[in-house]
């Protein structure tokens, strides 16, 4: 059962906190607007105050987060979803778009590309690949410890001429933790100091064996630069893809993560969302962590406006009440007084998070992990 203070109380009700704190005495309760009642006293007091009772419960605050499963036969396959991490200035960004430059589509709308965070590139196959840009390690840590394991396959780049450095190796230990594949894209082969053989030799060291050396892990040499090897590496992630065998419901309300969001001064709050299953419609009213709204607009990675967005697609969402954080769930709800109910329960639920304990510490959540 649920507790609550007499001022949140009051405020759901839209009533004075005085006026409860005098209604619960009367029933023989002297207590002040900061303190806590139990379930029982407060559906009491609603009904005295002549309010329906509605009961948000707690799996709620959960939305999107654990939802309910879908049936096999609704499941159909869906794109992988790559993070690319590394050392700094091992060339995680050249390789980005170095693999952007192979998208079809992208070559298509004139390479007018915005920064969204996230990206999906068709390949000439047909294949899709989404890429998320995590500038550090930080937005993929800060994901994992808020639940949103959205990352199906990490690329780890490692830059022939510099070896393993200690983001490499903080990378490895993120991956390792999380459960997710890791494919090793040995950078910077053109470099004359290159020796990716060495790189092979070195990972070992931290219990990543790759195939040359006799272990599972696939590795692939690559010029970001002079784009070499990026067929060889696409073609790794979508057999790799394969093997996990990645499906999702794209007929029902929409559920994904934010991975980034802001304000932005012409268009107010805006998130970016990886969609993770059903299919995500212009008009569609939502909860994004403490936060709702109705899309108003919705924008993919290369500029353009679209009407939908499906499973491992990320988009630009517009029409948010405000700035949500990263590794927010979204998910699609039937009506918009739902969705306010929702986030501001919670909302509620975070403030008395923020007053009874001391904040959430992602450095020692961080730890905890390794
Ligand atoms: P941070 O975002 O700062 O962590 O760096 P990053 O990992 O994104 O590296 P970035 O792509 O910015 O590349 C760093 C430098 O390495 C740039 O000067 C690139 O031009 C260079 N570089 C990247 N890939 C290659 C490559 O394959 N060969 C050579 N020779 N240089 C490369
Ligand atoms: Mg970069």
């Amino acid at each position: 059962p649920e507790a609550i203070t007499v001022q949140e109380l009051a405020n759901r009700m839209a009533e004075r906190g005085a006026d409860l704190v005098k209604a619960l005495f009367k029933m023989g309760m002297p207590v002040t607007v900061n303190q806590t009642i139990d379930q029982d006293t407060a559906e009491l007091l609603v009904t005295e105050f002549g309010h329906n009772i509605r009961r948000i419960a707690e799996s709620d605050i959960e939305i999107g987060v654990v939802g309910d499963a879908d049936a096999e036969a609704d499941l159909q396959p869906r794109p992988p979803v790559v993070t690319i991490m590394g050392h700094v200035d091992h060339g995680k960004t050249s390789l980005l778009d170095a693999l952007r430059g192979t998208d079809v589509v992208a070559g298509e709308a004139g390479g007018i590309t915005q920064h969204i965070g996230a990206y999906q590139v068709t390949l000439k196959s047909g294949d899709k690949i989404t890429l998320l840009d995590t500038p550090g390690h930080e937005a993929f840590t800060e994901m994992r410890a808020r639940g949103a394991n959205i990352t199906d396959i990490v690329v780890l780049v490692v830059a022939a001429d510099d070896g393993l450095m200690p983001q490499t190796i903080e990378a490895i230990n993120h991956t390792k933790a999380a459960g997710v594949p890791m494919i090793v894209a040995i950078n910077k082969i053109d470099k004359p100091g290159a020796n990716p053989q060495k790189i092979r030799e070195v990972l070992l060291q931290y219990d990543v064996q790759v195939e040359q050396m006799g272990g599972d892990v696939q590795d692939v040499e690559v010029s970001a630069l002079k784009k070499l090897g990026l067929d060889d590496l696409t073609d790794k992630i979508l057999l790799q893809a394969e093997l996990l065998e990645l499906k999702a419901n794209p007929e029902r309300p929409a559920e994904g993560t934010v991975v980034e969001a802001k304000l932005d001064k012409g268009r107010g709050p805006v998130a970016t969302v990886l969609v993770g299953r059903g299919t995500l419609r212009v008009g569609d009213i939502f909860v994004v962590g403490a936060e709702s709204g109705k899309v108003r607009a919705l924008i993919d990675d290369k500029g353009r406006q679209v009407k939908e967005a499906g499973p491992s697609v990320p988009v630009e969402v517009l029409g948010l009440s405000g700035v949500p954080g990263a590794g927010d769930p979204l998910s699609v709800v039937e009506s918009e007084a739902r969705a306010r109910e929702v986030a501001a329960y919670r909302q509620s639920v975070a403030q008395r998070k923020r007053t009874t304990q001391a904040p959430a510490n992602l450095e020692t959540m961080f730890s905890a992990l390794k």
